[in-house]
This record gives C-alpha cells, sequence and structure tokens, in this order.
C-alpha cells in the first residue's frame, strides 16, 4: 500500500497545514465530551503533537454532527476545542466562525506551532455539497492539506475530497495507520481469518459479509442483524427485529456452511425496555419474545473459533448494549478477544465505547476510528478522501 504521508513533508515551519479531523463525539447536554468518548480525538494527538514540533501553523477543520448547513449553537466546536487543549496541554485558539473577514489575518499572525480551529465546518450547507468555490476558499488559508478524518472519508464533501484539488494532499499518522490495518485484513490477511460482524441492521452490513465470505475463514454473525438471517434459515425470532426486503439477498447465501455462523442461544425479552431477560436456545424463542443478545453457547462456540484465528477483525455490538444485561454477550466478546494472540482490528463507535468500558483498549492491536467509513472501506469501495492520498493499495 502506498500512502502519500506527512513524513514526506520537509521544512514545514511556519507553513499554513489544513488539518482535516473527525471530532465528532458525542456531547453531553451540560456541553461535555466524557472520557470514554473521546477517542477520536485522543488518535489525532500523534499527528497534531508531529506538527506542531515541526513548528506548523496549524489549522484544524473539523465537523461536528449534522447541523444542516446553518448555525447551531449546541453543534459548536468549544467543548472539543477545549477537550483537544486538555489533552495537548496547550493553549489552541478557537474562531466563532469558519472563515470571516479576519481569518486569514489570524491564521498569518498565528506563530509556528499553534492551532486554530475554525467553527463546524458543516454550518457551511456548501460543505456537503462538496462545493468547488467553497474548497476553493477553504484552500486559500492554507499552503497543505492533511487529512487524518479518516472516519468521515467516505463522504463526499468540500473538507474531505474536493480541497484536494486544490492543494497538495497529505495523510495524516492516525489515516496511514487505519489504512495500514484495514488494507491489511482485506489484502494480505493473517490466515485463518476470523470476521465478527453485529449491529442493527443486515441492510447495511450485507456487502461486508458478502465480501468477508469470499476472504474470509469464518464470518460470525450477532446482534439483531443476525435475526434475519436466521428466518430465512427457518428459526423462529420471535418478534425480533427482521428486514424482510433483505430475504432474497440472503437466500443467495451458502447458509448451510460453517464459514457462516449465527447464534445458537440468546438472552430474550418481552420488549426494549426489559432490564432482564430469560436465557433460551434460539429454537425456542416464543412469538412475543425480542432476541436481545447472544448467549453463553454462541459465545463458547465463537470462542473456540477465535482461537483458531490468527486474525479478527470486529464490527458491531452483540446485543443491545445500552442496557447492561444485554451487554453481556458484548463484553464476553470483548474479554475473549483481549486475550486472544490473533491481531485484532475492531470498529464501530459502541464496540469501542465498551471496549474503553472495560480498559482492554490496550489489548487490542487496532481500533478503527471509523464508523460508516470503515465498513465501505473494508467493502473494497473507493472512498472519496483518499482521492489524492491513497496512491496504490497492493
Ligand atoms: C461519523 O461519525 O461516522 C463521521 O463523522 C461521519 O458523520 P456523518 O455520518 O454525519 O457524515
Amino acid at each position: 500500500m502506498r500512502v502519500r504521508s506527512i513524513r514526506e513533508l520537509k521544512n514545514i515551519k511556519n507553513k499554513r497545514i489544513l488539518l482535516r479531523v473527525d471530532f465528532n463525539v458525542p456531547i453531553s447536554k451540560s456541553g461535555k465530551i466524557d472520557q470514554n468518548e473521546d477517542y477520536r480525538i485522543v488518535q489525532t494527538l500523534p499527528t497534531i503533537k508531529y506538527l506542531l514540533k515541526k513548528k506548523a501553523k496549524v489549522v484544524i477543520l473539523a465537523h461536528l454532527g449534522r447541523p444542516g448547513g446553518k448555525v447551531v449553537e449546541s453543534l459548536r466546536l468549544d467543548p472539543v476545542a477545549i477537550r483537544l487543549s486538555q489533552l495537548l496541554k496547550k493553549d489552541i485558539y478557537k474562531s466563532d466562525s469558519i472563515i470571516d473577514k479576519d481569518t486569514l489575518k489570524n491564521i498569518d499572525s498565528l506563530a509556528g506551532g499553534n492551532i486554530l480551529m475554525l467553527e463546524n465546518i458543516r454550518f457551511d450547507k456548501r460543505e456537503e455539497k462538496a462545493d468547488k468555490k467553497f474548497a476553493n476558499e477553504l484552500a486559500g488559508l492554507g499552503d497543505i492539506y492533511v487529512n487524518d478524518a479518516f472516519a468521515v472519508c467516505h463522504r463526499d464533501q468540500a473538507s474531505v475530497s474536493t480541497i484536494q484539488n486544490h492543494l497538495p494532499a497529505y495523510a495524516g499518522l492516525l489515516l496511514e495507520d487505519e489504512l495500514k490495518n484495514l488494507n491489511s485484513a482485506v489484502i494480505k490477511p493473517f490466515k485463518p481469518l476470523t470476521v465478527i460482524i453485529g449491529g442493527a441492521k443486515i441492510s447495511t452490513k450485507i456487502k461486508l459479509i458478502q465480501r468477508f465470505l469470499k476472504i474470509s475463514d469464518h464470518v460470525l454473525l450477532g446482534g439483531a442483524l443476525a435475526n434475519t438471517v436466521l428466518h430465512v434459515m427457518g428459526v423462529s425470532v420471535g418478534k425480533s427485529l427482521v428486514e424482510p426486503e433483505m430475504y432474497p439477498v440472503i437466500r443467495k447465501i451458502k447458509l448451510t456452511d460453517n464459514q457462516l455462523r449465527v447464534p445458537v442461544d440468546g438472552l430474550l425479552a418481552k420488549n426494549y425496555q426489559a432490564k432482564t431477560g430469560r436465557l433460551d436456545a434460539l429454537a425456542d424463542v416464543r412469538p412475543d419474545e425480542l432476541i436481545l443478545d447472544i448467549g453463553p453457547d454462541t459465545i463458547k462456540l465463537y470462542e473456540k473459533i477465535i482461537k483458531s484465528s490468527k486474525m479478527i477483525v470486529w464490527n458491531g455490538p452483540m446485543g443491545l448494549i445500552e442496557t447492561p444485561f444485554f451487554a453481556k454477550g458484548t463484553e464476553s466478546l470483548i474479554k475473549i478477544l483481549a486475550k486472544t494472540k490473533a491481531y485484532t482490528v475492531v470498529g464501530g463507535g459502541e464496540s469501542v465505547q465498551v471496549i474503553r468500558r472495560l480498559n482492554l483498549e490496550k489489548k487490542f492491536n487496532f481500533i478503527s476510528t471509523g464508523g460508516g467509513a470503515m465498513l465501505e472501506f473494508l467493502e473494497g469501495k473507493k472512498l472519496p478522501g483518499l482521492k489524492k492520498i491513497l496512491l496504490t493499495n497492493k
């Protein structure tokens, strides 16, 4: 794989670097960022420190939420700027607008080795339209563009992709790391390769399942998305969420093959508000029950497969993790993965949250900051944010 990396940049002292990051993290009602939720910010620190050490002027471009092209007070970047400043132990300048009459002047007067963060880039409706004029205006603020925002690279947007037509574009250290790890899972994985896919909707992950059925040795399913497959296999899933429009697609998969595994038991309850549930084999789900987590027999089966693997890629929770009782399956899986000797690559915001809650972050080889971006990259799609950066993935 060849990437245009910031490591290739020579003499960037006092150069204006437009650094696109993905700081799209949950903000609490009191306007703070929970410690378990700042992973995306923490992961960009190596790039930011690298640029600061070289005395570049770092101009941060970031988005928060989906303000729809309008200024939304609760989606201002101030909490993010505060968190970044705490993590870096350094003051940073935060602008209240994206571009105004003083922006260029402010950047020019910024001393090398300092940071100016512009306001939420999605407050301008031209961002999500990948507007050329807007990209050109942004490009006018810098000398070099650095993308360290893997998690938004699947979006064709002005500060992600269009801007690369206007400035020399490079990958930050996080983006490079993301690409190296995720690429190795699809191009030259350690074998046996096991892929674990959970989450709510099979329609959003079917392409990933189909691709990994070609590449990997095992595909293990969990979470509500397994229900639709179970239904097609003739297993009653009670009143669990299913996606009937996916039946024809799933019928084309060889379901009798051991390569694809579905849960054999689960934690069952009558509604999503339930605080506890009963354990049973999936053959015995009652018509008024929902499957809300995988059970211990499934975990044992998956553990055996994990132990025989050299590489594991995992995306999406195994159950309704918002309720502690139904987070057990996901937590057990995390503990098994934390112990395995296999190379582990994990992604998707929810799974990462549980890993951090259990304090097992360091036991994983790589935890991706990408949700949708990770899925699309692994599916083999070309990500717009990589157009001038990823030279070849061979
Ligand atoms: C994410 O959180 O997955 C990225 O920041 C992209 O956000 P989006 O789905 O609103 O484009």
